[in-house]
């Protein structure tokens, strides 16, 4: 299956599941799904990187496997385990097979073998989320959520997967994708990811909209607010983004803040309504008074 027939495509279909964007985003995110090589979309928190990928998965009809980093993640969490307690009731029942059994049984070599046979087959898998997607027949978006807050070792998990859409088990052998999945990797960029990740990857950068964008974002996510209005709001983003805050309003946040201005009626972004309302965008003490303070001394 082709994901989508052109770049021109994208930007029309993920308009119509709510996800605007712009030819260089609609250009990489074609390519992934033409060339089926995983995309690796960068850039700060609540540009968009998380979304753009539930969005490929709302336009396409596809369905969506999620990964989500974090420490410690490990490959049982990640590709699949053996489920233990399972293993070991079968064990049990074997022996007690046996010993009603006793007198009939052959060498204990064999035995051992066909326990082993026995437990380690797909009725006593757990897959999780890697093995899952390269298993599904149907279309399917692979979503691995934040990989940066992962250790650097799980990035070892990652790569067989990602050359060669392929699980090796040892006991069972090696699990090719029938279909592959439309990869998406996210990454905050708190850290630098191996360079055998990137060599895998196409990259994009994702970073804030431009003013003109983020207005449709906002407009389209909260249609009651009135579009002077979204334009000093978007506005007044901006010039909170140029400054050095500990945490950079998001689109996440334009859109609350939309809401907020709507659900409280206010009709014009003064300094009152800045102060009243800055809590829904700005998360640290220290960020709102400096942005009070600047925003006042630009007007
Ligand atoms: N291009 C876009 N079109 C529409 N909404 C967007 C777009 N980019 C971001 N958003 C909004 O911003 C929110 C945060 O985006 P998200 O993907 O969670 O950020 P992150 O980059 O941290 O993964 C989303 O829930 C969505 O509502
Ligand atoms: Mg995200």
């Amino acid at each position: 299956m082709s994901w989508f027939a052109s770049p021109a495509e994208v930007v029309e279909r993920l308009g119509a599941v709510g996800y605007l964007t712009d030819t260089a985003t609609a250009t990489t995110a074609f390519l992934a799904g033409a060339l089926e090589k995983p995309l690796l979309v960068e850039g700060p928190a609540g540009v968009g990187k998380t979304e753009l990928a539930k969005a490929v998965t709302a336009a396409t009809g596809a369905e969506l496997v999620r990964l989500q980093c974090y420490e410690g993640l490990d490959e049982a969490r990640a590709l699949y385990e053996w489920n233990y307690r399972k293993q070991l009731l079968r064990i049990q029942a074997t022996q007690v097979e046996r010993v009603d059994d006793a007198g009939h049984g052959g060498a204990v070599g064999d035995a051992w073998q066909q326990t082993h046979d026995d437990i380690f087959a797909e009725e006593f898998l757990l897959t999780r989320p890697l093995l899952s997607a390269i298993r599904r027949e149907e279309p399917t978006v692979l979503l691995i959520d934040e990989v940066d807050k992962t250790d650097v070792e799980v990035e070892g998990l990652l790569l067989e997967v990602l050359s060669d859409f392929q699980v090796t088990i040892p006991e069972l052998g090696t699990i090719t994708a029938t279909r592959r999945p439309f990869v998406v990797l996210t990454s905050n960029a708190t850290r630098e990811l191996s360079e055998a990740v990137k060599r895998r990857c196409l990259y994009l950068h994702l970073d804030y909209p431009d003013a003109d964008r983020e207005r449709e974002i906002v407009l389209s996510q909260v249609p009651a607010l009135e579009e002077r209005i979204a334009t000093q709001l978007v506005a007044t983003i901006g010039r909170l983004r140029e400054l050095e805050l500990k945490k950079a309003p998001s689109i996440a946040e334009s859109v609350d803040w939309a809401r907020t201005l709507v659900a409280l009626e206010i009709r014009e972004l003064d300094d009152k309504a800045v102060d009243d309302t800055l809590g829904v965008v700005l998360k640290h003490a220290s960020d709102h008074e400096r942005a009070v303070r600047e925003l006042r001394l630009r007007r």
